[in-house]
């Protein structure tokens, strides 16, 4: 049924009424309107102005949740070795200390060297920490989510194996054969990728990528848990790549984010490791790697290791053992092919060690005092660490609020130490942005020195510092003796981006040619 005159009961609303409801309608709304926008202003002010009781070092804080995250991570490739613009820019406007907002953290960056050396020597007022995305990557039992007793005792786990004491007895001999076997394999190639791209993965031979990446993964995966690659029919190492592009994101676990992709990543990583402990266990011998002290030390009676710690601490020494090394072998390969003098200054060093072993030791191979009498390749390192720093940045979470040089940095803010500043700063290294080894002759230097903290500093300090020396030490002597004052070309690669770590697009192809033995 149709009523009659519906329609003219609308139309009967007086133009007035009709008016006055508009009117209200707009009241509404922009009353709505202006309550979002004093509430969004509120949340960016609050935002730009974090509580704090007392004073806050300067610095932007960008826009709600984001902070400076973009400008943070925006690639750079001009003055790929200074510090990143992010930084420069801040640091001259508003000084040593400031403030900003990476990855949903609060962050007071540390260019200073005094809060850095403050923050290394007070580990608990300082706890490592590497946000929420490192702790779902590394694991909640990693060695860096531990603190105090337990991390003491995991450092010295690791310790027993990449220790100085492990590298002479042992893992010296093994290292040095290792290398020598791949430049005879590589030298055949005549041309070979010294980091490998993470998605580039077969470069040369049938199976394998001959690439210094390739070599030092194997290698720390062979100590840590007897990995074979050619046995496994897996890729041990693919569950590792992009790893630093996530190590420190917003942690969203949703398809196409570096954290996912790092997730996935270390949920292939782990479930192998799993197996490989759960294979270990019905085994009768021991294997003799680090997996066996670990699994000894599970069975304790008074163990304090678990499973989860075991797991975490083979994940994350995977990653540790391979990822910078090779990225420090790459990059020094960059530098001492741009710095003739250097070459050659590296050559007369290996030569030197060759002429003077007997005869009969020619292949001996290297020896522990050889290996201390490269005073000019532990220059070429240490220069290398310190003008690529390659460990970009620290990070450490403020258990309680700390005051420093008149400013509060409150609990719960994280502080980011830049080994840049110091490393990169003029007043302690002249000329800083020079390649420059000599500048090292004769200086005394002790891990807790404030102008070099390529390794970090305090309780933290780099456990595989030496190892990832004694490793890098080993290539140069292989390519400096076998490829005599070799002359050698990049054929492609080489280019170096930042974002701000240290990433190689291309890798870094070298052409070797050795030399005639005249
Ligand atoms: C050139 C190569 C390397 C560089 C530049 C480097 C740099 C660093 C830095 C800066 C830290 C301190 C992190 C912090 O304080 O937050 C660190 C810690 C650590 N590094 Fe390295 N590292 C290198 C190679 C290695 C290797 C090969 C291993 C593997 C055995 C390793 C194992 C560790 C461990 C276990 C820690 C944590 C120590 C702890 O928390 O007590 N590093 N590394
Ligand atoms: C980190 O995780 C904690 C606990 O799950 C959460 O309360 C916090 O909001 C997270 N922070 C960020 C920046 O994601
Ligand atoms: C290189 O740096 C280390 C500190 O990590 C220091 O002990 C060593 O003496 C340095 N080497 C040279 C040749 O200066």
């Amino acid at each position: 049924m149709i009523l009659p005159g519906n329609s003219k009961l609308t139309s009967a609303i007086p133009f007035k009424v009709l008016k006055v409801r508009l009117q209200m309608l707009v009241l509404v709304t922009s009353c709505l309107v202006a309550l979002v926008v004093i509430s969004v202003s509120h949340r960016v002010y609050r935002w730009r102005n974090p509580k704090c009781k007392g004073k806050l070092p300067p610095g932007s804080m960008g826009i709600p949740i984001i902070g400076e995250t973009i400008q943070f991570f925006t690639p750079y490739k001009s003055d790929v070795f200074d510090l990143s613009p992010f930084i420069k820019k801040r640091a001259a406007r508003y000084g040593s200390l400031f403030r900003t907002s990476v990855v949903g953290q609060l962050i007071v960056v540390s260019t200073d060297p005094d809060l850095n050396h403050y923050v290394f020597q007070n580990g608990k007022l300082f706890q490592l920490w590497y946000t929420n995305s490192s702790t779902g990557i590394l694991g909640k039992e990693s060695i860096a989510e531990q603190q105090g007793l337990m991390h003491k005792h995991l450092r010295n786990l690791v310790l027993n194996l990449v220790g100085p004491g492990n590298l002479k007895e042992n893992l010296l001999k093994e290292m040095d054969t290792i290398t020598r076997m791949h430049f005879d394999k590589w030298a055949p190639l005549g041309t070979f990728d010294v980091k490998e791209e993470s998605g580039n993965v077969i470069l040369f031979g049938p199976r394998y990528c001959y690439s210094s990446f390739n070599m030092i993964f194997n290698y720390g995966a062979l100590k840590l848990i007897s990995y074979d690659e050619s046995k496994s029919g897996r890729r041990l190492q693919e569950c590792y790549t992009a790893m630093l592009d996530g190590i420190v994101s917003f942690p969203l676990n949703i398809p196409g984010t570096a954290f996912h992709k790092c997730m996935e990543g270390r949920k292939r990583a782990v479930n192998f490791i799993k197996e490989t402990i759960d294979k270990r266990r019905m085994m009768e011998t021991p294997q003799g790697d680090f997996l066996d002290l670990l699994l000894k030390e599970m069975e304790n009676k008074d163990a304090i290791l678990t499973e989860e710690i075991v797991l975490d601490l083979i994940f994350l020494l995977l990653f540790l053992t391979f990822e910078s090394t090779s990225s420090a072998i790459t990059v020094a390969l960059k530098f001492i092919k741009e710095n003739p003098a250097v070459l050659a200054e590296l050559t007369n060093e290996h030569e030197a060690i060759l002429q003077s072993r007997a005869k009969s030791d020619q292949d001996s191979g290297v020896t522990w005092k050889e290996y201390k009498s490269m005073t000019f390749t532990s220059m070429v390192i240490n220069e290398t660490v310190r003008l690529a720093n390659i460990a970009t940045l620290m990070l450490r979470k403020t258990v309680q609020d700390v005051e420093f040089k008149g400013y509060t940095i409150p609990a719960g803010w994280l502080v980011m130490v830049c080994p840049g500043s110091p490393h990169l700063n003029p007043v302690m290294y002249h000329n800083p942005l020079e390649f420059n080894p000599w500048r090292w002759e004769g200086q005394e230097l002790h891990s807790a020195s404030k102008n070099f903290i390529a390794f970090g500093g305090g309780a933290r300090h780099c456990a595989g510092a030496d190892f990832a020396k004694l490793q890098t030490a080993l290539f140069i002597h292989h390519l400096v003796t076998k490829y005599r004052l070799a002359i050698w070309t990049i054929v492609k690669g080489g280019e170096i981006v930042r974002k701000p770590g240290l990433v190689f697009p291309n890798g870094l192809h070298i052409k070797i040619s050795e030399k005639n033995e005249q």
